[in-house]
């Protein structure tokens, strides 16, 4: 199974591929854990990713089109991954349509999460996670079972992103809705979109992607 997961920040994109991993095996490869882990480490990449990311900008096409192409390579992708956050222009969707084909590989669906704008501010304001695992939580709509504990590596330490302040917020909307949205129009004439309501709940939402990749 191959799939792109489609929609603007906050959209719970993130949250959704968590559940995927988990129930299909599969890896979910997002460009924004990758360009935050490059950051962190200092790479050569990470340092021209880090003021673009802070700003609320995209990173160049060059650099993510780069590290997805060397990780799809990797063993743990060969039965299917989940895109999460990418492509996010047109140039990265031709990009990924050319390095499938290079590598004998099909996209089976793309799937979009549709959230109103002021829902995303509330969502990404409210966020954290657990600075072991990673598993996303939600101030209001997803606190880990016993507080402070992550339900899924035990660990007591949690993070905010630098990116998740309301002003950075608009300026991440803005970038999704001049360079993303146009993918929309981009897989539907393609026969790969199919869109969900992300206003649901998160256990309502996952019901309704699972319909859709079974149907796959
Ligand atoms: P990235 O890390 O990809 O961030 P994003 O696309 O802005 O998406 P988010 O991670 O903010 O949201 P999400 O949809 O995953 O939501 P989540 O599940 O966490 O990118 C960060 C930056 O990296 C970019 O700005 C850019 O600079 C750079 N970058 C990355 N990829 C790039 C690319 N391809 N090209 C160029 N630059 C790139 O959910 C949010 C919150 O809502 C959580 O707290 C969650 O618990 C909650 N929630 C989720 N679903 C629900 C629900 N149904 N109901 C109630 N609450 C919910």
């Amino acid at each position: 199974m191959r799939l792109i997961l489609l929609g603007p920040p906050g959209a719970g994109k993130g949250t959704q591929a968590q559940r995927l991993v988990e129930k299909y095996g599969i890896p979910q490869l997002s460009t924004g854990d990758m360009l935050r882990a490059a950051v962190k480490a200092g790479t050569e990449v990470g340092q021209r990713a880090e003021a673009v990311m802070n700003a609320g900008k995209l990173v160049s096409d060059d650099i993510v089109n780069a590290i997805v192409s060397e990780r799809i390579d990797a063993a743990d992708c060969a039965n299917g991954f989940i895109l999460d956050g990418y492509p996010r222009t047109l140039v990265q969707a031709d990009a990924v349509e050319e390095m499938l084909k290079n590598k004998n590989m099909d996209l089976d669906v793309v799937i979009e999460l549709q959230v109103d704008d002021e829902v995303l501010v509330d969502r990404i304001s409210g966020r954290f996670s657990c600075a072991s695992c990673g598993t996303v939580y939600h101030d209001t709509t997803k606190q880990p079972a016993q507080e402070g504990v992550c339900d899924k590596c035990g660990s007591t330490e949690f993070k905010r992103r630098s990116d998740d302040q309301p002003d950075k917020v608009w300026t991440r909307l803005q970038a999704y809705y001049k360079e993303t949205s146009p993918l929309i129009g981009y897989y539907h004439a393609k026969g790969l979109l199919k869109s969900v309501d992300g206003l649901q709940s998160i256990d309502d939402v996952a019901r309704s992607m699972d319909a859709i990749l079974d149907a796959v």
